[in-house]
């Protein structure tokens, strides 16, 4: 059943996605050693300004805004900020960022929210025991008010709502019948989600949190539950590479993503991709994937200069 509000693949004119993105095989002899082929889902490639998923979480959300201000969250070095301020921009739409840590409003902007304003996104900032209640309707009221922006389009943080998470079962659907496992990193889950509903039967999707926790198995059952009514497709998680949680990482980790870019000519994105990828070599070393099976990475997102 496909209803216009739930397609997620209303694009707002004026933006020009390459979709579906490139998906292309990478010779990698830490696979091809185990009978396995490596693709690489190029959604890093979709547009220069909305890169990766952000393209296909907040294209549904741009819209269902229908030209009213658009409000989300963010930390300091938010990429999901970054996408919502320049998709205003690019669209000529008012943005709202709310971001986390009122310390940070009397200090000079980090090179991340200094992108962010000078796309023309307000920034407003809250203290993080706000910013945490900040799915309670009261504390939701109290910070649209403060930010003057009551009448506002909300996307939560990260982005991942029903719309988005139809979004991203366009990425599940092209890639379907292509690749026996298509893996990709998760924070809110949200993309994993769609990837799996997409792929239905015709693969099954890997999610490798970069937070620390254990605990976004419940928040993806209840995003596919908003979404499409209940659990969707084949899919599961792997804990053991999130490097000490988000925005972490070690001389390790750092040697092997520059190490992949030099192999592949790919540019690794370090919060997520980075650990997405080193994930992958290493149950690759470990034999989690089958002679004869195609794995597809989901290059989700570039570096940030
Ligand atoms: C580059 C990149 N990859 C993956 C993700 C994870 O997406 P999700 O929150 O849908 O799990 C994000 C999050 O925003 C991201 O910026």
């Amino acid at each position: 059943m496909t209803s216009s509000d739930d397609s997620g693949s209303a694009a707002p004119t004026g933006l020009r996605p390459r979709l579906p993105s490139p998906l292309r095989e990478a010779a990698d002899e830490r696979f091809a050693r185990r009978g396995v082929r490596l693709l690489l889902k190029r959604d890093d490639l979709i547009h220069p300004e909305l890169v990766g998923n952000k393209w296909r979480k907040l294209a549904p959300n741009l819209s269902a805004a229908a030209g009213r201000t658009v409000l989300t969250f963010g930390g300091a070095y938010s990429n999901h900020l970054r996408a919502t301020a320049a998709a205003g921009r690019l669209l000529g739409l008012d943005t709202v960022g709310v971001v986390r840590g009122q310390e940070l409003a009397g200090r000079p902007l980090n090179p991340s929210l200094a992108r962010c304003a000078a796309d023309g996104m307000r920034l407003h900032f809250v203290d993080r025991s706000a910013y945490r209640r900040k799915g309670e309707p009261e504390t939701l009221a109290a910070v649209l008010r403060a930010a003057g922006a009551e009448d506002a389009f909300v996307v939560p943080e990260g982005g991942s709502n029903s719309a988005a998470v139809r979004g991203c079962r366009e990425l599940g659907a092209e890639l379907a019948g292509r690749a026996d496992v298509a893996a990709v990193a998760c924070g809110t889950g949200g993309t994993l989600a769609g990837l799996a509903a997409g792929l239905g039967t015709a693969g099954r999707a890997l999610g490798i949190p970069v937070l620390k926790g254990g605990f976004l198995a419940d928040g993806i059952r209840d995003l596919q539950t908003a979404a499409f009514g209940g659990p969707r497709g084949d899919w599961s998680l792997d804990d053991r590479f999130h490097f000490g949680g988000y925005g972490r990482t070690t001389p390790e980790l750092e040697a092997f993503a520059v190490d992949f870019e030099q192999r592949h000519g790919v540019p690794v994105e370090r919060l997520y991709v980075a650990k997405l990828l080193y994930a992958l070599v290493a149950m690759a070393e470990e034999n989690a994937f089958p002679r004869g099976s195609t794995v597809a990475a989901v290059i989700t997102g570039r570096p940030f200069p």
